[in-house]
């Protein structure tokens, strides 16, 4: 993959937006960038105000470093209907919601094309391309969960936002690692953000 749509919503977890965007630059990959205006909100919040929605090229040099100027970045308003990426015609391969809102979700779910976001998730859907959510809420209510299976159903790859411990992470970093790599696995992009699994749980620090 080397066109691909990133798209960051209200849902805690902006840690894992910006690993996989740094992730999908350093690869060479051509990304459309958008947020949400709670998915701005969050990138202040949870990683300050260096990571401002404006200021993310060179948050990302600074934390990932220089190997994030291969790719290329396209970015867009959530309120431009017209932008690119509304566009079946376009030559977006795939789109990763990361992290993805149980509200955006719900639009997307029901087709509802309220904003760039949501219209760019339904043209994956109706042209049969990959679309990757990474959904974060707990406890989750009936209708959130019957919006993953309509996601499910029309063809979303859900990759719930759900680190796995195994790996024993040391650090968020690790945690962030993770999920990262998980939806670069799903995009088919080869990485090395975690080790394969080898059947074999390392020795927790401090064990005898
Ligand atoms: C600090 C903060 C954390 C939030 N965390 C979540 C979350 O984890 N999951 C979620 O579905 N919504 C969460 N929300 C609520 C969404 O941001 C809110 O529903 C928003 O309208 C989503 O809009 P969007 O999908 O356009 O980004 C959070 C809001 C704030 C302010």
């Amino acid at each position: 993959m080397t066109h691909v749509a990133l798209a960051i919503t209200g849902a805690s977890g902006a840690l894992y937006a910006v690993r996989t965007l740094a992730a999908l630059l350093a690869h060479g990959a051509t990304v459309d960038l958008v947020a949400s205006d709670y998915g701005r909100r969050l990138l202040r919040d949870e990683l300050g105000p260096e990571a401002a929605f404006d200021r993310l090229p060179a948050y990302l040099a600074a934390r990932y470093g220089e190997a994030v100027g291969r790719g290329r970045m396209l970015v867009h308003s959530n309120k431009d209907l017209g932008a690119t990426i509304a566009s079946g015609s376009q030559g977006c391969q795939a789109m990763v919601i990361v992290p993805c809102s149980m509200k955006s979700l719900a639009g997307i779910a029901h087709g509802l094309s309220r904003n760039l976001i949501e219209r760019a998730a339904d043209v994956m859907l109706k042209e049969r391309r990959p679309l990757i959510v990474v959904p974060r809420e707990t406890p989750m209510s009936l209708p959130q969960l019957k919006n993953l299976v309509l996601c499910a159903e029309a063809g979303a790859v859900v990759v719930p936002a759900m680190p796995a411990f195994y790996q024993q992470p040391a650090t968020l970093d690790d945690i962030a690692d993770f999920m990262a790599g998980k939806v670069l696995s799903v995009l088919g992009i080869p990485h090395t953000l975690y080790p394969a699994w080898t059947g074999d749980v390392p020795a927790a620090p401090g064990a005898r």
